[in-house]
């Protein structure tokens, strides 16, 4: 008997019972209560404050100010849109003109919302020290997750395993809030297509899928809430291959991106003015953000560091998900051809590194990792591996494999010889652990300019931006909070523009 069908047995055994349906949360009696908040650097003095509603809003209002009894300013927007399957509306506004690090308490405008609090963003050039986390390949927790038993590691058995009702990535993000400053997620989030592992979905495969979106969303949104979440693609933003029926009966939303472009389209930044005074910088800061695609590829400043998120999934040639793409998902494209490498290009030679010494680039799918060639993207390294060496990209973060690596600073597959010396190459690093009912990758085959590799809990990675020359790297184990590794990599920045 296939796969397919003993599932469908089981899943027929399930419809005589009363659990067979999708998971949808009730929707609430004031349809413009707020969920799934989430916030997003959206400017120099900008925060995006995004959220869903179970119904339209023809205008979305966010009231807002630096005490908690004095909300004296709003901002409004006409951004509420939805996707067909979709049983919610993705809002957004932007508040403007924010003191830079300064503590601000907002309510989105419904009879039945809270005040909750973020800090605005570091001005490009603040020196101060601060940390940013990196949690990659992070699903739901509860009946259509993963548990926090450790024993994930096998798909087959996740039937058979009771679900928890906590996350242990999401419940330290939650006990650590005071620690890091935003979030870097590149990719996969909720693992909504994988409704079909749990034999009560199989009958309502549309449901199922926005029913894991919803309370996924809901279950990220104390912490999506507090901290600027900065998100890019994965492959599970469009997965349908799993689905044995998706020829053609794929559920609608599930494929091209579709809930991720719609939720998060107004909620990320495009590129932000350049804070250089050197003219070639402004027209090459100017260009990027001509060039840029929210929340495909777009980037952004924090204090000493320049973020560049990618899209690793489509808009390159041969990319994994686009039409000429391995995964066979044809996605895409979100830009026009070559739009995303020449952002890349003029995004990276516009930062001046006497504003911002720190470069870092976020994408999903990694070209240096352990376990063999099964998990690395060979066409992402003949796209993006060049330009990122060539102005001296300082670390790269990537997720996709579900553990932690890290590796020597390498280029061409090559270590550089300086190691974490002032090297030339960038340092890389994949936090794929983070937990989803996948479970864990283990670590398999090491190339020789390994540095740690871990696939024995869940875990992510923090990047705590010590000055201009020093950065400490560290994964964290979930469940317990144990540092399992640190590394310092040192560069000089001596150099105002890197071309190498
Ligand atoms: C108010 O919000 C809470 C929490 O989000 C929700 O559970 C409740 O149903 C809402 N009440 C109404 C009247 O919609
Ligand atoms: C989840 O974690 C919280 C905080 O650690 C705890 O208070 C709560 O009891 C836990 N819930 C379950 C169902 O384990
Ligand atoms: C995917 O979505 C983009 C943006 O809406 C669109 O341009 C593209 O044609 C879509 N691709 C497919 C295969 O439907
Ligand atoms: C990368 O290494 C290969 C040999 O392994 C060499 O042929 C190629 O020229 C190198 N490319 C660059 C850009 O250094
Ligand atoms: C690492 O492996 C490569 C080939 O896979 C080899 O050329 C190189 O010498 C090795 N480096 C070290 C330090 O062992
Ligand atoms: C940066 O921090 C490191 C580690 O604390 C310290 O040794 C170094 O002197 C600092 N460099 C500068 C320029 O402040």
């Amino acid at each position: 008997m296939s796969r397919f069908l003993a599932l469908l047995s089981v899943a027929l055994a399930f419809a005589a019972s009363t659990d067979a349906a999708a998971d949808l949360p009730p929707i609430p009696a004031d349809k413009t209560t707020p969920i799934h908040q989430r916030l997003s650097l959206k400017g120099p003095k900008a925060i995006s404050v995004g959220w869903n509603t179970y119904e339209k809003l023809d205008k979305p209002c966010v009231s807002y100010g630096t005490a908690a009894n004095k909300l004296t300013q709003t901002a409004c927007s006409t951004s509420s849109e939805t996707y067909p399957s979709s049983r919610t509306w993705s809002n957004a506004v932007t508040l403007e003109n924010l003191k830079p690090a300064t503590t601000y308490y907002y309510k989105i405008q419904s009879t039945n919302s809270t005040t909750d609090f973020f800090l605005s963003g570091r001005s490009a050039g603040d020196k101060t020290p601060f940390t940013m986390n990196a949690v990659i390949d992070l699903g739901i927790y509860g009946r259509d997750g993963y548990t926090i038993n450790n024993d994930m590691s096998k798909r087959s058995m996740i039937p058979t395993i009771d679900p928890s009702l906590n996350h242990t990535t999401i419940g330290r993000l939650a006990t650590t809030i005071d620690d890091y400053e935003l979030i870097v997620h590149s990719g996969d989030f909720a693992y909504a297509d994988d409704w079909y592992l749990k034999p009560q979905n199989l009958l309502d495969g549309k449901n199922a899928y926005e029913a894991i979106l919803e309370n996924f969303y809901e279950q990220l949104a104390p912490i999506s809430g507090r901290k600027p979440y900065m998100v890019s693609p994965g492959n599970h933003e469009a997965d349908c291959t799993e689905v044995l029926y998706h020829q053609g009966a794929c559920p609608d939303g599930q494929s091209n991106f579709t809930d991720f472009y719609v939720r998060f389209e107004n909620n990320m930044p495009t590129a932000f003015p350049s804070s250089s005074s050197d003219n070639n910088a402004i027209s090459k800061a100017n260009m990027a953000k001509a060039l840029s695609k929210p929340p495909f590829w777009y980037s952004f400043d924090y204090g000493q560091v320049h973020v560049t998120m990618i899209n690793t999934e489509t808009d390159f040639d041969k990319a994994p998900d686009g039409p000429d793409g391995s995964a066979n998902l044809d996605g895409g494209p979100f830009g026009s051809p070559g739009q995303q490498l020449n952002f890349l290009e003029a995004d990276l030679a516009s930062v001046d590194r006497s504003v911002t010494p720190w470069v870092i680039v976020a994408g999903h799918r990694p070209w240096y990792s352990t376990g063999g060639s099964d998990n690395i993207c060979t066409p992402c390294q003949d796209a993006f591996e060049k330009t990122l060496y060539k102005h001296g990209v300082d670390i790269a973060i990537f997720g996709h494999v579900h553990n932690a690596q890290a590796f020597k600073p390498v280029f061409n597959n090559t270590a550089d010889p300086a190691g974490f010396n002032n090297p030339e190459a960038p340092y890389y690093i994949v936090a794929g652990g983070a937990g989803n009912i996948e479970g864990l990758s283990s670590v398999g085959s090491q190339p020789n300019f390994t540095d740690y590799a871990y696939a024995d809990d869940y875990s992510y990675a923090t990047l705590s931006f010590v000055n201009k020359t020093n950065v400490d790297v560290a994964f964290i184990r979930s469940s317990t909070g144990q540092k399992l590794y640190k590394q310092t990599l040192y560069k000089a920045h001596n150099t105002k523009f890197v071309s190498q």
